[in-house]
């Protein structure tokens, strides 16, 4: 497994502003790039990551996350050409991230329960149920597929901050009033 260099939006990469091309099959290829998406995954870290982020621009994501952030046990999926396919009604926000996004955090509002349709790395097709935190990373990496970054779906723009440490070591938050670079606000 290969760890690989993640597209950010500071190259100006239009990779990450693109809708994704579905992959129909998974082959040897496909797993193999899904064996390094995870590496990079847990590399970085983080808890998901799509294809675009690797400068790809193909229906892959790999999400491992569980229920309740940082908490209990955490199933890895590794998947091709997943959709949504039902969402609940009640949304919850919560602190978002990305790597392709460096220090810039959001509290987004997502579906607190989804049901994802998807191909398997074994070639199966696969329906999932996620809540939660799992729920909210899926959210999160297939809007990647579609070319939409977290600040796209933020209800104000106060909701967009920089972490920092103040003197007495705790973090406070810095208002992202601006966001740079500019590849954010292009739709
Ligand atoms: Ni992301």
């Amino acid at each position: 497994m290969n760890v690989l260099p993640i597209v950010t939006v500071a190259g100006s990469n239009p990779v990450l502003r693109r809708a994704a091309a579905p992959v129909r099959r998974i082959d040897r290829d496909l797993r193999k790039l899904l064996d390094d998406m995870t590496a990079t995954m847990r590399d970085a870290p983080g808890v998901g990551l799509a294809a675009p982020q690797i400068g790809l621009g193909i229906r892959l994501i790999v999400v491992e996350a569980s229920e309740e952030r940082g908490e209990g046990s955490a199933r890895l999926h590794r998947l091709a050409d997943p959709e949504i396919v039902w969402r609940s009604d009640e949304l919850e926000e919560g602190q978002e991230a990305c790597p392709s996004i460096p220090e810039l955090y959001g509290d987004v509002l997502r579906h607190t329960s989804i049901v994802v349709r998807a191909i398997d790395v074994t070639g199966r097709r696969v329906e999932i149920d996620a809540v939660g935190f799992e729920a909210r990373v899926f959210q999160h990496e297939i809007d990647h597929l579609d070319g939409v970054l977290f600040p796209d779906r933020v209800t104000s723009q106060d909701k967009l901050y920089f972490l920092e440490e103040d003197e007495s070591g705790e973090m406070i938050r810095i208002p992202a009033k601006v966001v740079e670079p500019a590849t954010l606000q292009v739709r």
